[in-house]
């Protein structure tokens, strides 16, 4: 039985809580949708208990398939236990399709399909709105190992492959994801954080729609209903598997 503590950290979309073991804590997800580095804030009813599913059902089926997590369980609609983590502050955006900051960056065609997948990182920081980093800088910086850079490439690699065919039985292509990743307190190096239609692109793959966050970043419609159609089919790929 795991007694609550109190809030230690409040980010755009989850709340993490110590619990009485300092080796796990627990993660609310709010119903709260952000864009532009939180200058577009919105509640969204129901939101949470998608993510939280939908985030639930990929850990579960990563864990699976042998990749080291930070989870350990659903607690509730909206909450989830997870060993805790020291955050290496990158994030690791994979991209097999060009679209969003990459086609503004680079001037290319939206949808181009990459002939291998665009590894890039960035420096977490709201303050700085997640500049670009490189590999020689990350390690000047100290933030992370050559070692760990190279398994959190390896780990995002693995992610890709089985969540690329994963979506696709879902009738769905993964565009591109940011993965965040941390070390446990014997410096394991996890994958942390969630997966979740707030940080991938998922787009149909017959129609081309938009199933992800850009729907709320471009103000195409309702965002609820298109997480829920996510999670619908992703359940009915996971029944095949
Ligand atoms: O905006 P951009 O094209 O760089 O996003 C690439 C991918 O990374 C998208 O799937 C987006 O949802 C995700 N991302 C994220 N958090 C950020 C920046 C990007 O989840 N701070």
């Amino acid at each position: 039985m795991i007694t609550m503590g109190e809030v230690i950290y409040t980010g755009k979309a989850k709340q993490m809580w110590s619990t009485d073991d300092p080796e796990v804590l627990r993660v609310v997800y709010l119903d709260q949708a952000t864009a532009l580095n939180g200058k577009k804030k919105d509640e969204i009813k129901g939101k949470g208990q998608i993510n939280n599913e939908i985030s639930t059902l990929i850990f579960e089926y990563l864990t699976q398939k042998g990749l080291k997590t930070h989870f350990i369980k659903k607690l509730s609609a909206t909450e989830e236990l997870v060993r805790k983590v020291t955050i290496i502050p990158l994030e690791a955006v994979t991209r097999n399709i060009a679209t969003g900051h990459f086609v503004t960056r680079f001037g290319i065609e939206d949808g181009t399909v990459f002939k291998t997948p665009v590894e890039e990182t960035y420096y977490k920081s709201d303050a700085l709105d997640d500049p670009f980093i490189n590999e020689s800088q990350t390690l000047a910086l100290g933030l992370a190992t050559k070692e760990e850079l190279a398994q959190l490439w390896e780990l995002s690699r693995q992610v890709n492959q089985l969540l690329s065919a994963l979506f696709l039985k879902a009738n769905m292509i993964l565009v591109d994801f940011k993965l965040e990743f941390g070390r446990l307190s014997d410096g394991t190096l996890v994958l942390a954080d969630e997966f979740s239609p707030d940080n991938c692109r998922l787009w149909d793959k017959e129609t081309k729609a938009h199933l992800d966050k850009d729907v709320y970043r471009q103000d195409l419609g309702e965002l609820t209903p298109v997480y829920e159609e996510v999670l619908n089919r992703l359940k009915v790929a996971l029944e095949e598997e």
